[in-house]
């Protein structure tokens, strides 16, 4: 039997890892993703839409797609801090599939710490616990070696690549696709 599906808010605020704490994304979080945001080095490899959007413009965006039913997002925060070093989110998620896809990004300044591994797992353990998911995708523009490496060190397996999928500032580049299926996430 699946396990039971709670409301994503009902569960939220107990996500610890060893090194983040995960809670539910709030409006007043704009500002600090706003920081994130006008990062180049954090944008670039991300989708064009998130690329041009402000701090404000994309929790705006992600609280209404959270209502709607079609993802959950979380602040990410290191254990025993407040400041809001990145964002984690389940999108697309589809309750008849049981499938979801996980999207990141950090401020610059926490890169390297095994930040973004721990907030991947709490989440992925997130969906499949609380979601009942089956399935969790990733799509990372192909050379973004630091993704790569956080989704395999909880599991996720390279399973394609597509063609020219990736529209970048000045150039279309290619997608890594990557799976994790219930039941492969290390702890
Ligand atoms: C990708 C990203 C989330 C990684 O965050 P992070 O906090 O540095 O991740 P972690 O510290 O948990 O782990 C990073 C791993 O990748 C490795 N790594 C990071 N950048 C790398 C690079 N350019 N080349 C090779 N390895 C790299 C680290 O050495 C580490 O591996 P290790 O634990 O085996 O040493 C962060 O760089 C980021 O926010 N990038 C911009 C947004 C983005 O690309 N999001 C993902 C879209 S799919």
């Amino acid at each position: 039997m699946g396990a039971r599906v709670l409301s994503p808010f009902t569960a939220i605020d107990r996500l610890r890892g060893r090194l983040v704490a995960l809670r539910s994304l709030r409006v007043t979080d704009a500002s600090a993703l706003d920081t994130l945001l006008r990062d180049g080095r954090v944008t670039r490899l991300l989708p064009p839409r998130v690329r041009r959007e402000t701090g404000r413009q994309f929790v705006t965006r992600v609280l209404r797609e959270q209502r709607r039913g079609e993802g959950v997002s979380f602040a990410v925060l290191p254990l025993g801090s407040d400041e809001v070093i990145g964002q984690i989110r389940l999108i697309n998620w589809s309750r008849s599939e049981r499938t979801a896809e996980v999207g990141y990004w950090f401020r610059r300044k926490y890169w390297g710490r095994g930040f973004a591994t721990d907030a991947l797992r709490l989440t992925c353990r997130f969906g499949f616990r609380h979601l009942s998911l089956h399935r969790i995708e990733a799509i990372v523009v192909v050379g973004n070696v630091g993704s790569r490496r956080v989704l395999e060190h909880v599991g996720f397996r390279l399973e394609g690549r597509s063609r020219r999928a990736a529209r970048l500032a000045v150039r279309w580049a290619d997608e890594w696709r990557f799976g994790l299926l219930r039941g492969e996430l290390r702890c």
